[in-house]
């Protein structure tokens, strides 16, 4: 060997379609594995062909993963089956992939490349979330039967008085997940940095349900007026109480978990008060507050959220430039499903 490499690079891939903080978990536990983390992500001709359409387009899959904070690049257009000519183009020393099979269109393991040749490491799969579970929540959501296959899909709204503080992390109203949250989780997930003096710190609140490419680009707009942000995650009960129906989608553990694996995000406060007020303010030094240009509710009392940070001349609306919001990607999926 000619002298010591100087970094190890690792390869990830895959759809990362409607990416969620289980995707997010198995790029942490590959990039630990080495110093660089490459990713590469399938087109929507590639994941057609092997599985259906997705959800998402390849531009919004792409930006996803950009904007998970372990990722330090992400390769465009990457072939289903990984082979060792995509690692050897990259420089990647290994390919890694959480501990599932996947198979292409003709039942090839996607992995037999790499795994014969002894460039495959694996990651474990963070239980109790999916792709298939998410969408099982949102078909919850409408009022009619779906079949998919053996499962049947209905509606089981139970209103729980205890969303949000359930250590069972169910979503509050399907009790769909099986994710158990821990502290250990939370810690991995976290920088765990604090603000240097003089910095300027970005307050934003929100649901952050099904974080997706709308709340990203909100993020990243708000980070750029400061130097920490952090955002605010009301609990599951204040979420429901604006958004109705079987809102929210994921619960308040989970979204913790989506928002901080966003490379702007600073902090997270678990259970924000829904209106921000001075006290708040001053624990976590806020310089502006920041909203996106999505409508602001009154809460039940009449107060506006926003109403003191207002008065101190510390708010501020940014235009995300993106229209997504939770809604539309559950009338994506609903939409989706019904043509199979
Ligand atoms: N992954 C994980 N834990 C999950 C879901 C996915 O570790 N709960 C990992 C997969 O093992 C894979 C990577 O995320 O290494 C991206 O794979 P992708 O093809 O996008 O994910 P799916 O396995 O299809 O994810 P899902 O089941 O949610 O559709
Ligand atoms: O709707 P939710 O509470 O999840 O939004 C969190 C923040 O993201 C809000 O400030 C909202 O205005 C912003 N947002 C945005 N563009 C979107 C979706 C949300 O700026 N497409």
């Amino acid at each position: 060997e000619n002298g010591h490499k100087q970094e190890i690079r690792v390869w990830c891939d895959g759809c990362y379609d409607m990416v969620h903080f289980g995707h997010a978990n198995s790029l942490r536990q590959a990039k630990a594995l080495g110093d660089k983390l490459i990713v590469g992500v399938h087109t929507d001709e590639e994941i057609t062909k092997h599985k259906g359409p997705p959800v998402f387009t390849q531009e919004e899959r792409y930006k996803m993963v950009r904007g998970i904070k372990w990722v330090d690049e992400v390769v465009e257009g990457a072939p289903y089956v990984t082979t060792l000519e995509t690692l050897d183009k990259y420089d990647c020393d290994f390919c890694c992939h959480g501990d599932d099979i996947t198979m292409t269109a003709d039942g090839i393991d996607t992995y037999h490349l790499v795994k014969a040749a002894g460039r495959y490491k694996e990651v474990q799969r963070t239980a109790g979330v999916s792709t298939t579970d998410l969408v099982g929540r949102m078909l919850l959501l409408t009022r009619q039967h779906f079949r998919q296959g053996k499962f049947e899909y209905d509606v089981a709204k139970e209103h729980s008085s205890t969303m949000g503080q359930d250590s069972s992390a169910r979503s509050p109203w399907t009790g769909c997940s099986q994710f158990l949250p821990t502290t250990q989780k939370i810690i991995q997930f976290s920088d765990g940095k604090s603000p240097k003096p003089g910095d300027k710190i970005v307050y934003v609140a929100g649901a952050f349900d099904l974080f997706h490419v709308g709340h990203l680009d909100f993020l990243e707009k708000a980070r750029q007026h400061g130097d920490y942000l952090i955002v605010g995650l009301h609990t599951d009960p204040v979420v429901n109480k604006y958004r109705g129906s079987n809102y929210p989608i994921m619960n308040l553990h989970e979204r913790v978990l989506s928002v901080l694996a966003c490379k702007y995000v600073s902090e997270v406060v678990i259970g924000a008060p829904y209106v921000v007020t001075k006290d708040l303010m001053d624990h976590f030094k806020v310089d502006i507050v920041i909203h996106g240009s999505t409508e602001i509710a009154i809460d039940e009392s009449g107060n506006h959220p926003y109403e003191v940070p207002m008065q101190l001349g510390k708010f501020l609306v940014v235009d995300s430039g993106n229209d997504m919001t939770t809604e539309k990607i559950v009338e994506r999926i609903i939409r989706n499903r019904l043509e199979f």
